[in-house]
């Protein structure tokens, strides 16, 4: 029987119901470990539309605590999960949610991106492009005119039917050709939408959980390429329809976390109603820039001293230093806008009513 003002946690363990600040939308992350008595936390919804990090050793808890989040996100919005290593259907499973479930586990890459400059900047993200490489593709564009609607394909095709006028231009020509097939080539062109209309796009489904597995796309290059044209796609579905907010889940985030586009977004989409949860095993890897732009902050247990330092900076507690280290699996200290400090929380990672 649940109990009036708490609920159950594991078997037998009581939690007094806590809201931050009478806070009615908010995500029930399980009790903290500060308190004499069990007090609930709960992290309110707004607070996650403005940036999620989660940051902790192998094992420590991270993508079950990612899932916990998005198994109630799913109640305020739209979540898409780019699941690395096909955990999360399980997860949400277990976490009781299923009818809101959709698995893409035959994942397309947007056939465009529509926009020429975050074409350019995947790409760069993805094949670490020379110099001479990235004044090439800049030549092309304005020697072709508008080149909004390109795919990768079309982008070899443009740049084998370009004449080059010097030896470099020749050379670089060739190598750049050599790293566009290796994106685009017989055996990965399937991998790509071949309908280039953005609007007709199912990515976002309201009160849908869509889970992006990029299991069968194998090799890392186009990994990555598939989780930053999807995660700039959503970008530009959010532009051109009316949808309520969208939360986008990327686990392993460190594959994607120095690209340009991903700093781009991460400091412009607040305000289109995009949260991220960026989830990876070391802040050591995490820009300035992302971390101060990743409002809730989870820290899992940590082991190097470079992580360790760079958590205890960031929540400006230094007395967390011989903390972070202890934390069991699935404990976690957190901060978050609407919390007072960071408190330390075991993540209950079971099915919560809606709240
Ligand atoms: N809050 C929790 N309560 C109970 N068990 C947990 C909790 N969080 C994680 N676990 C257990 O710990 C193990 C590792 O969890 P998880 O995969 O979430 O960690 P991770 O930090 O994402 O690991 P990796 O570094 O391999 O990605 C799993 O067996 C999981 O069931
Ligand atoms: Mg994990």
């Amino acid at each position: 029987m649940r109990p009036r003002g708490g609920f159950m946690v594991d078997d037998d363990l009581l939690v007094n119901e806590f809201t931050y600040n009478g806070f009615k939308d908010a995500i029930r992350l399980g009790y903290s470990l500060d308190d004499a008595f069990l007090r609930e936390i709960k992290i309110p919804v707004h607070d996650l539309a403005r940036h999620t990090l989660i940051v902790g050793s192998t094992g420590s808890g991270k993508t079950t605590t990612a899932a916990v989040l998005a198994s109630q996100l799913v109640n305020y919005g739209s979540v898409l999960i780019i699941d690395w290593n096909d955990e999360y259907f399980q997860l949400l499973n277990n976490l009781g949610v299923n009818g809101g479930l959709v698995v893409n586990d035959n994942v397309r890459l947007p056939g465009t991106l529509g926009d020429w400059e975050d074409f350019i900047t995947i790409l760069d993200d993805v094949l670490e492009l020379t110099d001479a490489q990235a004044y090439l593709l800049y030549k092309l564009h304005d020697e072709f005119g508008k080149l909004d609607e390109l795919s990768v394909g079309d982008l070899i095709t443009l740049l084998e039917s370009m004449q080059p006028e010097s030896k470099w231009m020749l050379e670089t020509k060739a190598s750049l050709l050599r790293k566009l097939k290796m994106l685009y080539n017989v055996k990965t062109r399937h991998l790509y939408n071949v309908d280039k209309t953005l609007m007709n796009d199912p990515l976002l489904i309201e009160r849908k959980i869509n889970i992006i597995s990029l299991r069968d796309l194998r090799d890392l290059k186009i990994k990555r390429l598939a989780a930053l044209t999807l995660v700039c796609f959503i970008e530009k579905i959010k532009k051109l329809k009316t949808l309520g907010n969208v939360y986008i889940v990327i686990d392993e985030a460190h594959n994607v976390i120095d690209s340009n586009l991903l700093n781009r977004l991460i400091a412009e989409v607040r305000k289109l109603g995009i949260g991220f949860i960026l989830v990876t095993q070391s802040p050591a890897v995490i820009n300035n820039s992302i971390l101060s732009n990743c409002n809730v902050r989870i820290f899992h247990s940590l082991k190097s001293y470079a992580d360790i330092d760079i958590a205890v900076k960031s929540l400006g507690v230094n007395e967390l230093r011989d903390v972070l280290p202890r934390l069991g699996v699935g404990e976690a200290v957190i901060d978050a806008p609407s919390f007072n400090g960071a408190v330390r929380v075991k993540i209950c990672a079971k099915q919560y009513p809606v709240t």
